[in-house]
């Protein structure tokens, strides 16, 4: 199987836990908006959760909540990011954005409710024993709140009324949260739920987080809004801080492919067992979506 074939197959095995998750819900309008949120995109950070488990010897069938639990959480970041007091956007994953098919309280709640979604698919016995489950409910509680996602949340949004451009030091800090802390839990999990040491994933997702954020950010000045889903050249207007506007495009692109070898550098203590994440890290600044 090649990287793409990869990474659509676990797309399509998150996708069925998800909707699965939602099946005899409430018959409500949030409940509606809560399937519709969790539709597409490409599930890199499911897929990093269930990659790193296969790698450590894990079974995927073991590893599937904590995947589906990710991008649950992922699924609520982006119904809230979207949301006009946020960065107002009306189109997501090819679609109305949830606050535009519904309405913004409508909105607001499926977001609410698919953050604890996300931690319910998480006391899943199929992940393990009660510590392994405690784990991971503590590693994505620290990586989704106030040290994590919505610390960078809060700083990217604050930086658009900062009156001056933010560090590379700031801007960088800002990217690990807002964007780097899922994906170092995504990378992580995989090595809670095997009980391995999580140091060498935690490296690699270090690296790979921002690369991801900086090819994020270069698709808004230079991409095709009919790939990615996303109505792009919106962070210039809005007074986004990126690594492109502070750095240019090109010394961005610079530090993207910088990122992946050492991403790639990262999984040297497993050999060729790692031949699909240093793919994932190539596929990261590759992407057009
Ligand atoms: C978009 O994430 C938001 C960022 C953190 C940059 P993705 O590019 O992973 O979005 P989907 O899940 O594939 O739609
Ligand atoms: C979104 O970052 C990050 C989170 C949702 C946590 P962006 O605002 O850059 O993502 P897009 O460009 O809207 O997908
Ligand atoms: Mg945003
Ligand atoms: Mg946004
Ligand atoms: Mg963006």
């Amino acid at each position: 199987m090649n990287f793409p074939e990869r990474l659509a197959a676990d797309a399509a095995l998150i996708e069925a836990h998800l909707q699965t998750a939602l099946l005899n819900r409430a018959d409500q309008p949030v409940t509606h908006a809560m399937r519709y949120a969790v539709r597409g995109g490409k599930r890199l950070r499911g897929f990093l959760v269930l990659e790193g488990a296969r790698m450590l010897g894990v079974p995927e069938s073991r590893a599937l909540p904590a995947a589906a639990a990710v991008e649950a959480l992922h699924a609520y970041s982006l119904v809230h990011d979207d949301l006009p007091c946020m960065d107002d956007d009306d189109l997501r994953r090819g679609q109305p954005t949830v606050h535009k098919t519904w309405d913004e309280a409508t909105a607001v709640l499926a977001g609410d409710a698919l953050q604890t979604l996300a931690f319910e698919l998480l006391t899943d016995p199929a992940l393990g024993g009660a510590d392994v489950r405690v784990a991971l409910v503590a590693a994505l509680s620290r990586a989704s709140g106030i040290d994590g996602m919505v610390l960078g949340q809060a700083l990217d949004i604050a930086a658009e009324t900062a009156g001056r451009p933010l560090t590379l030091d700031e801007i960088t800090a800002l990217q690990a949260g807002k964007t780097g802390a899922l994906i170092r839990f995504a990378a992580e999990a995989g090595a809670l739920i095997a009980g391995a040491d999580p140091m060498p994933l935690r490296r690699y997702a270090t690296a790979l987080g921002l690369a991801f954020q900086i090819a994020d950010d270069i698709l808004d000045v230079t991409g095709d809004a009919a790939k990615t889903g996303k109505r792009l050249r919106k962070d210039a207007e809005a007074g986004k801080a990126t690594f492109v506007s502070l750095l240019g495009l090109e010394a961005a692109a610079q530090r993207s492919r910088d990122l992946v070898v050492e991403a790639e550098v990262a999984l040297a203590p497993y050999g060729e067992r790692a031949a699909n994440l240093r793919s994932a890290a190539r596929f990261v600044v590759e992407r057009q979506s």
